[in-house]
């Protein structure tokens, strides 16, 4: 899944940089030699950008060679009829290996220009509970508690890791949730966010009314950022943890609200520990899901009892709401 925004090649490259460090110099306990820190020094100073265009026709078939790699970048060109896909390496034998692969051409970018602030997306609006803003700053945040008194308002800052909000498949999780927090009002409910990007879901999910949240992603630098946005949005006491879905041990109790905005392959393979993580009569939503791939993803959550009672899709994205279908027929019409 890639965010089609000019805007988002400077953030992808600004933070490649913060990889780049901790791969090098992450542990410190690497005593190489002299090369292995000039080559450090070099990836700090360099990228390398493999770059194609395609016809838009094969934006999925591209989406899901990449799928999964956050350092692909997708923008429209020639009136949305063509497609431009940048890949940010942080060595040029990653991009030549892409190249020869895919054809293509590979340039070199100075820090420089990777270092430009990102642009600001606009602020997003979730029904009418949430307003999700890229600013941090104190006077900004409260300037929009005071034009938004009745918002809760969600700062995340661009970075590379995925979840700003301008994605479909974010902002149908968060309008889902609201529905379910309304649901669930005076009761107490904990949440899991699987693929937790950068905490989004679970940060909303507290600011409207989650008791114990669990949030996780696979991805090291994505745990960082969603550690950095909870505190920043008041709600430190979500448990954020690296872990790959595919390898989680749920608590038996389960919980009751489980969210994972996170690829079709990834949902196929995670449904028996997705079905185990959701408590009885337990919420469950779950997007990231490429509308020609809905059909696979269903049937897989089928034959692990899981069902749902709501499909929203969205350009090429579905996104889709459901329990345990022992709790949904139980239920009926319930909802
Ligand atoms: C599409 S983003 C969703 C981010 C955020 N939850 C949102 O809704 O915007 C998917 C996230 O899932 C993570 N992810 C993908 N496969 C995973 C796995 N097997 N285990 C844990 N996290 C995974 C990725 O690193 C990425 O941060």
């Amino acid at each position: 899944m890639v965010e089609r925004h000019l805007a988002k090649v400077d953030v992808v490259s600004s933070n490649l940089i913060a990889r780049s460090i901790s791969h090098h110099f992450g542990n410190g306990s690497n005593p190489s030699a002299s090369a292995e820190k000039l080559s450090a020094n070099f990836s700090l100073l360099f990228m390398f950008v493999w770059s194609k265009l395609s016809a838009e026709k094969w934006l999925d078939a591209w989406e899901e060679r990449f799928a999964g790699n956050p350092n692909l970048v997708v923008e429209y060109v020639k009136g949305g009829r063509s497609i431009r896909l940048q890949l940010f390496c942080e060595t040029e034998a990653q991009a030549q290996a892409v190249a020869k692969q895919f054809g293509g051409s590979i340039r070199k970018l100075a820090k420089a220009d990777w270092q430009k602030p990102p642009a600001a997306p606009r602020p997003i609006k979730v029904r009418d509970a949430i307003l999700l803003t890229a600013e941090t700053g104190a006077p900004q945040i409260k300037a929009l508690r005071k034009a938004h008194p009745q918002r809760t308002i969600i700062s995340i800052p661009p970075e590379m890791a995925f979840g700003t909000g301008d994605h479909v498949t974010t902002s149908t999780c968060l309008r889902m949730l609201v529905d379910i927090a309304r649901e669930r009002k005076n009761s107490t409910w904990t949440v899991a966010d699987l693929g937790a990007g950068t905490g989004v879901l679970a940060i909303a999910a507290k600011h409207l009314g989650a008791g114990e949240t669990f949030a996780c992603d696979f991805d090291p630098f994505a745990v960082s950022v969603a550690q950095r946005n909870a505190e920043r949005n008041g709600t430190p006491d979500i448990v954020i943890k690296e872990q790959d879905v595919l390898k989680w041990k749920p608590r038996a109790k389960g919980y009751d609200v489980v969210l994972a905005n996170i690829f079709s392959t990834v949902l196929i393979q995670a449904w028996p520990v997705i079905a185990q993580a959701l408590a009885r009569n337990g919420d469950l939503v779950v997007s990231g899901i490429l509308a020609t791939q809905a059909w696979d993803v269903f049937k897989a959550a089928a034959a692990n009892g899981l069902g749902f009672t709501s499909v929203v899709t969205k350009g090429k994205w579905v996104t889709a709401r459901g329990g345990h279908m022992t709790d949904l027929i139980t239920k009926g019409n319930a909802r």
